[in-house]
């Protein structure tokens, strides 16, 4: 698994992201209430939030071997100076529960040690999203702060944060295979009429 950094003036770059935001509109629509569009989708790597350098807003694809498996942005510096905020960590549905997403906040913390002056993360997750709040709790960061509500979107937020420098929280290594073959085996055979 590696990280691609994404160039939000690359036009290839921004389809790429606009591809995996809209594999799970799921997400777009528990937020913000609406359904994803390629407009909305492209402002997920191209916004820049008040008071955020514009090389400090950064993207990422992961990739398992050759195929794009999930969705990364970073403020640095961001809403505090010491702080880098994971404004958003998408894996696409088809790729969940393998580890991946463990192994890609552990790789981004081992690039964000060579960031000067950073030393926490900090993640903002809709308290109705009861996965991502347990994917965080796995990954080590503790809640910070409670019911904040904010005009545009769906729920109230739960602020988490958590040391950069740290060991692994997760335990197991390396992600998971993909599961998507032997399962569809299992379930056909389940279901294919006995001669
Ligand atoms: C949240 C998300 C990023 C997790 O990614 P993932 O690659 O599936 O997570 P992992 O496989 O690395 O999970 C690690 C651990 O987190 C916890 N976890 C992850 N997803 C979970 C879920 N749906 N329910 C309960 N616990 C969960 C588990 O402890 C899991 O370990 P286990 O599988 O050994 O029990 C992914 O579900 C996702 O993209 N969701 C939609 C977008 C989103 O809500 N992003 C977070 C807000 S920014």
């Amino acid at each position: 698994m590696f990280l691609k950094s994404l160039n939000p003036a690359d036009v290839k770059d921004v389809a790429l992201a606009v591809r995996l935001y809209c594999e799970d509109p799921s997400y777009s629509l528990q937020t913000f209430g609406r359904l994803p569009d390629t407009e909305s989708s492209a402002e997920i790597i191209r916004a820049c939030p008040v008071g955020c350098l514009p090389e400090d807003r950064l993207a990422f694809a992961a990739f398992d071997k050759a195929d794009p498996v999930a969705l990364l942005r970073v403020l640095r510096r961001w809403p505090e100076p010491e702080i880098a905020t994971i404004g958003l960590l998408l894996v696409s549905p088809r790729d969940r529960r393998r580890h991946l997403g463990c192994q890609i906040v552990e790789q981004l913390s081992r690039k964000a040690r060579n960031w000067a002056g950073i030393r926490r993360w900090r993640i903002v997750v809709l308290e109705v999203n009861q996965s991502a709040l347990q994917f965080w709790r796995h990954l080590g960061f503790d809640v910070v702060r409670e019911g904040q509500s904010k005009p545009d979107l769906k729920s109230t937020l739960t602020v988490m944060e958590r040391e950069i420098k740290h060991r692994p929280f997760c335990q197991r290594p390396g992600h998971q295979p993909r599961q998507e073959l032997a399962g569809k085996a299992s379930w056909l055979s389940a279901r294919l009429p006995r001669p």
